[in-house]
This record gives C-alpha cells, structure tokens and sequence, in this order.
C-alpha cells in the first residue's frame, strides 16, 4: 500500500523518532509499504517521520550515479551497496568524517523545491536489520549525504534547516522558509 507522504509543516517532520523496540510484523509491513511508497514517488530515500510516524527507522534506494557517485565498505572491503537496496535501516548510530561539501538536495516532503547543503563527504553507521541484526558500514558520496539527510529527519531536522539564509531567500517560497530553523553546522 502506497502511503501519504507528509508535507512542509506537519508536526511528525519536527518529532524526533522514537527508537523501534522490536523488529515484529508492524514494523516489517510498514518498511514494506515504506518502500512502496519511495520507489513510487522516485525517490532514493524515506523517513518514518514522512509518512507520519516518528520512529527511528528509514529506508534507502541510492543508485550507483555517475556525476554524483557513492561507495560503501564493510569491514573495509568495498562493497556493492547497489545489491543491498532498497534498505531498511534501524535504530541508527551515525558518525559523518571527511571533507565538507555543499551538493544539491531534495525531499520527498518538499516537492519541486531544492537547496545547497553542506554534509561531511563520509559517515559510519550502525543500524538495524529488519531480521534484527546489526549492520555497520562506511559510505561515501551520495550514499553518504542520503544516509545524513534522512538521519536528520529521524531527529525532527529537515534540509532546509542546513541551508544558508542567501540560499533560502533564493530558493525558498516564504511559507517554506519561515518553516526553517537557524542555520545548522554541517555534521551535528
Ligand atoms: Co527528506
């Protein structure tokens, strides 16, 4: 079942997830329908809080791009991330590391709108499984930067809040803008 997307200014967007205390059958529908619901709007990543349940879970679908390419390493082996998605990530631990870069972003709460952010260009992670293991990895590029994006929305943080006050005044109507928050540091 393809579920609502939340949009703009609704509370969930700005509730920090509740951890998942155990992976049952609730939570193995809703990534499902989560899933469902990304591949349907096109997008490459979903939060809980975006169909309205503030939960500590996400899920992914990132390709492998040429003009913005990711990698991942497990146990630091390369590995292909493309064959491990969509992805249901749980509970997650992240550590963004490296350079600072500021890439174009979207969201699926945010239809037609894009802004400059600023992430780190690496993270680690930790997370759960659906079948409730422990998975870690390290990613870089745009794997990096989705994982980044939807971590934030997983603490009521949203893109628009890592955007410059210039690059909002540009690219943001202003009932969006005035949704947004102090501009945050990159990484934190
Ligand atoms: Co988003």
């Amino acid at each position: 079942m393809i579920l609502e997307i939340t949009m703009h200014d609704h509370p969930a967007l700005r509730t920090r997830g509740r951890a998942v205390e155990k992976t049952d059958a609730k939570i193995h529908r809703l990534a499902e329908e989560m899933i469902e619901t990304m591949l349907d709007a096109e997008g490459i990543g979903l939060a809980a809080q975006q169909v309205g349940l503030p939960l500590q879970m996400f899920v992914l679908d990132v390709p492998q791009m040429k003009d913005r390419p990711s990698a991942m390493r497990v146990d630091g082996k390369q590995a292909d991330f493309e064959a491990l998605m969509p992805m249901v990530l749980i509970n997650p631990v992240i550590e963004p590391f490296g350079r600072t870069r500021i890439e174009s972003e979207g969201c699926l709460s945010f239809p037609g709108l894009r802004g400059d952010v600023p992430r780190p260009l690496s993270i680690r992670i930790k997370a759960q499984t659906l079948s409730g293991d422990e998975i870690s990895f390290e990613a870089d590029g745009l794997l990096a930067r989705a994982v980044q994006h939807e971590f934030d929305h997983l603490q009521g943080i949203l893109f628009i809040d890592r955007m410059s006050e210039e690059d909002r005044l540009q690219e943001l109507p202003e009932d969006v803008r005035q949704l947004a928050r102090p501009a945050l540091v990159a990484g934190r």
